[in-house]
């Protein structure tokens, strides 16, 4: 696994969304094109002391000299977003890996429907606007829960955009399977926001083809397995390595010297994706599919442990 050196990018400009949102403006240091990105995807931020935050982009995929991500100053925040609303000043020089596109946008899909929580509206953003681009047949369900939380408006605005305030249904929350269930059987379905909506997204389209709906989770859906009592063994540089109870194997890999790159830690980047030679992974990320996962030939090595006694890794 290749690690992907980060670029320097300077913090251009930050502008107000929404109450808690602001829009952070990142632009190379170095001349010349930044890395393409696909609407969905998402950029690291290396904010230091081994930060790293994943956000959404949603400036235009064609405006190659830019990265604009939408970050709202989290209450519970592990430190990513207090960090960037409070620590960080137009000017300031940081590391930006990505993108990565983990909520891939099919732009052929006869219709397509969005259902965005909250800041999870923020990779749906440039999604929608492809799709208007091309003409395309769409729609976006957008919960918030007060009126002034509704960020993007000016963008967003469009006869398909179904905005639900909670507060203005007496704090009744979107009505997710009544959605699902209205929508084509052949339309392609994204969710993204916060976990119960995530959690009644998935039970309601759970009966559609697993090819046609899509979750992109901020935060874990489930915890690490952190059990250890079994072997990891490095096909290509021909070590084993035993994780012990309380590690995951991204920290004992670690804790023997062994780099691997990882980003999120908690199974929603991608970044520490690896291949698996032999042994049963016990999958714990929110990014491969039922299939994917059935198949045991990749896995998130930051969350998921193993079933058997000895996993073999091709690192
Ligand atoms: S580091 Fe993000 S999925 Fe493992």
């Amino acid at each position: 696994m290749q690690e992907q050196a980060a670029i320097r990018m300077r913090l251009t400009g930050i502008r107000y969304a929404s109450p808690g949102i602001h829009l952070y403006e990142f632009q190379p240091v170095e001349d010349g094109a930044l890395p393409a990105f696909t609407p969905g995807a998402h950029i690291d931020l290396h904010l230091g002391n081994d930060l790293v935050r994943q956000y959404s982009l949603v400036n235009a995929p064609e405006d190659r000299a830019r990265y604009v991500v939408g970050i709202k100053r989290d209450a519970a925040s592990r430190g990513g977003s207090a960090f960037v609303h409070e620590g960080l000043r137009v000017g300031d020089v940081i590391g930006v890996t990505g993108p990565r596109n983990n909520f891939a946008l099919h732009e052929d899909a006869a219709h397509s429907v969005f259902i965005a929580g909250g800041i999870g509206v923020t990779p749906i953003v440039c999604m929608v606007e492809r799709l208007r681009a091309l003409g395309r047949s769409w729609e976006l369900h957008y919960s918030v829960r007060r009126r002034e939380e509704a960020a993007f408006l000016d963008t967003l605005q469009d006869e398909r955009l179904h905005l639900h305030v909670d507060a203005e249904h007496a704090g009744a929350f979107l009505d997710v399977p009544a959605i699902v269930a209205a929508a084509p059987a052949d339309a392609h379905l994204y969710c993204c926001g916060p976990g119960p909506m995530l959690d009644a997204f998935e039970a309601a389209a759970g009966g559609r083809p697993a090819a046609l709906w899509h979750i992109e989770r901020f935060t874990a859906a489930k915890p690490s397995a952190q059990g250890g009592g079994y072997t990891v063994r490095l096909a290509a540089s021909n070590k084993s390595i035993a994780v012990e109870p309380g590690q995951t194997i991204l920290e004992a890999l670690r804790g023997c010297g062994v780099h691997v790159p990882a980003s999120c830690e908690q199974g929603i980047c991608g970044t520490c994706e690896t291949r698996v030679l032999q042994g049963t992974p016990d999958h714990r990320d929110s990014l491969l599919s039922e299939e994917e996962k059935k198949a045991n030939d990749v896995m998130m090595i930051c969350c998921s442990g193993s079933l058997s006694d000895v996993l073999v890794l091709d690192l």
